[in-house]
């Protein structure tokens, strides 16, 4: 396989602004060094040449200095309502080729009320929902308690915690109120979808469109080519039932090594073709790139029908502990191989190898 010169763009924990009352798990999406280093080693595995970027202002100049055939990007970058598309934008610009999603795809994932009204006029399955930008906005009568609150615009189960299921008007508005005022950005109000959590990873590109498929042309092919999908992962919540029903914050950032990951996840053949369906559905329509992660709510009181809850085109890729790690490990493919997928994905669809 060719060789290429690969800059490898994050954005470190430890190099994040840190501010006087910023909330505790503010840069919880962010990567350590330990991520870093792996994933440098693993892109040398693959024979190339390789170096770290900060993913802030400084990679205008940086990563004109290093000169990358190719950027590895997994930016989440620190400000704004499109933050983890700044970087990218910033490399369109400079038009230099990168891994995965582009400007759009990760704005829109970002916002996660936005990519439900996506969702919702493709007929895909997503928990009904309101957006909240002030605390006493009335309750729309399709939304029935229970209820989930949760920001917009986070990740790893940032804001989310027992307390994030409500289950009275009072409990409602506490919620908001907490929420707009520790975020500084509108809640996602949804229906609580009570049963089992699961998540479908992929690489790849799509070949054939797969939009609009559902419900109508359930006869028709499910055109799925090109991408691979892993065995899907469940997070086993109950021994944590109790206390954390929901895959919060606590759990994802504190206790990742304690929870038990179900992996591949004990399901029916014909729900894992409709969840990887689904996962090549939301992949498409949000005009995804080489990776994703796409979560899942199974209702238990709908015969485990699939909710979708969030894309994640900027999937963790840290080893052993993020959940794709964990989905291509199932499927026999470690951690290098995986970083190594990704890249030649990315360099095939850009025409750097065939
Ligand atoms: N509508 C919902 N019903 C039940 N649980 C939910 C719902 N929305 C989110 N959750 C729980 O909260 C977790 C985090 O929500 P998610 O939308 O995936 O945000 P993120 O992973 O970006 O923080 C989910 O993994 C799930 O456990
Ligand atoms: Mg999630």
């Amino acid at each position: 396989m060719k060789t290429f010169r690969v800059a490898l763009l994050a954005n470190l924990t430890k190099n994040a602004p840190h501010w006087e009352g910023m909330p505790a798990d503010q840069w919880d999406d962010l990567d350590s060094e330990g991520t870093i280093q792996s994933l440098l080693a693993a892109l040398r595995a693959g024979g190339h040449t390789c170096e770290f970027l900060e993913g802030d202002i400084t990679i205008i100049d940086t990563v004109r200095k290093f000169k990358p055939d190719i950027c590895f990007n997994i930016c989440e970058s620190h400000f704004g309502d499109a933050r983890e598309a700044q970087v990218p934008a910033i490399l369109e610009k400079l038009q230099i080729p990168y891994t995965g999603s582009k400007v759009l795809c990760l704005a829109l994932a970002l916002d996660k009320p936005m990519t439900k009204r996506v969702l919702a006029y493709h007929d895909l399955p997503t928990p009904e929902f309101q957006s909240f930008e002030r605390v006493n906005e009335p309750l729309d009568p399709k939304m029935t308690f229970p209820l989930f609150v949760k920001p917009s615009r986070e990740g790893t189960g940032m804001g989310v915690s027992a307390q994030s299921i409500v289950k009275t008007e009072t409990e409602l508005r506490e919620q908001l109120q907490m929420m707009i005022e520790r975020y500084k950005q509108p809640a996602l109000v949804e229906t609580f979808i009570e049963g089992r959590e699961v998540t479908v990873g992929m690489v790849g590109n799509l070949v054939g469109p797969v939009a609009r498929r559902l419900p109508h042309d359930e006869s028709l092919p499910r055109i799925q080519s090109g991408l691979r999908f892993f065995p899907p992962m469940e997070v086993d919540l109950s021994p944590y039932l109790e206390s954390d029903a929901v895959y919060a914050n606590r759990l994802k950032v504190a206790l990742a090594d304690q929870l038990t990951y179900l992996c591949p996840a004990p399901l029916d053949e014909d729900l894992v073709d409709e969840l990887n369906w689904l996962a090549a559905a939301v992949f498409r329509v949000c005009g995804a790139l080489d990776v994703a992660r796409v979560d899942f709510r199974l209702n238990a009181n709908e015969d485990w029908k699939p909710y979708i809850l969030e894309i994640n085109p900027l999937p963790g890729l840290s080893p052993g502990i993020s959940d794709i790690v964990i989905e291509a490990a199932a499927d026999g493919i470690g951690h290098t191989e995986l970083v190594n997928m990704i890249l030649e994905t990315a360099l095939r669809r850009y025409g750097l190898i065939d």
